[in-house]
């Protein structure tokens, strides 16, 4: 059932519950979800068609030109970061998956999503903390998906980054789409709630960097070479070093780098 608001969005209620808002545009649908998350009902996704401040991980901006999908994912109840992410990152690899068949999408830790060697999904996982209260509420998991670019914008960006167009030739409806994501989301959103090791497995599956070297590219400081061990039950990173400690490394502290 659609039904229109003149002025700023259409209103798609998707659930009994929850729904699905598209904006024409927005800065950020992160953002907006954060600010509007006491009225937003849980597993509500907002998307925008354009966004003018879209947020990246690590303080980075996200390009956000018109035709591709840019969501936001509210969760209400008590997960975890890592968690949280988990459901944007296989929820998207599961939409790509459908939308590009034969293709290889894999997920460089914590949350890219690629193909070969090129981006085509981000997550941004933000929680929500209430006014005067220092406790987490829920969150907001940002879904950033290239959809129709062509591929002279990532030439012309400098980006290591391709879309489901490029790969597929084929131009994408993004309200479908979105409404695919939707469920998908619920669907691995009641996983991680009733069956977290369920998700944890099926994340961890993707991160196919496991037993390969690479290099850690810290906030501040050095970068360094190791072996990409394993992945923790927390989801850090597990690296093995050339003179063989074992370092625990987390996602909001380093980046990595695939040789
Ligand atoms: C990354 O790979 O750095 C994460 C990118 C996340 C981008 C999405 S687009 C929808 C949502 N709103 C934002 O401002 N960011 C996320």
């Amino acid at each position: 059932m659609f039904a229109v608001n003149a002025v700023r969005h259409v209103l798609y209620i998707s659930m009994a519950k929850s729904q699905i808002i598209i904006l024409e545009k927005t800065d950020s649908t992160n953002k907006y979800c954060l600010a509007k998350f006491a009225e937003l009902p849980d597993s509500s996704l907002v998307i925008a068609k354009e966004q003018s401040e879209g947020r990246g991980r690590r303080g980075r901006s996200w390009m956000s030109p018109p035709g591709n999908l840019y969501a936001s994912f509210v969760i209400k109840k008590a997960l975890t970061p890592a968690q949280n992410t988990y459901i944007g990152a296989v929820s998207a690899i599961e939409m790509l998956r459908q939308y590009a068949p034969g293709i290889p999408f894999w997920i460089k830790w914590p949350n890219d999503v690629f193909t070969k060697s090129l981006k085509i999904a981000g997550i941004l996982s933000e929680r929500h903390c209430p006014e005067n209260y220092n406790k987490s509420d829920g969150a907001v998991v940002g879904i950033g998906i290239n959809l129709n670019t062509d591929k002279c914008f990532y030439e012309k960006n400098r980006l290591k980054a391709t879309s489901v167009k490029v790969e597929t030739g084929n131009e994408n409806d993004i309200t479908k789409f979105a409404v695919s994501l939707h469920s998908a989301l619920i669907r691995n959103y009641g996983i991680a709630v009733k069956s977290p090791d369920l998700l944890f497995k099926a994340w961890k599956k993707e991160n196919i960097l496991i037993g390969r070297n690479v290099d850690i590219i810290p906030e501040s400081g050095f970068q360094v070479t190791g072996l990409f061990r394993d992945i923790d039950k927390d989801g850090a990173l597990v690296l093995t070093l050339p003179d063989g400690n074992t370092r625990k490394l987390y996602s909001g502290d380093v980046s990595v780098k695939f040789k």
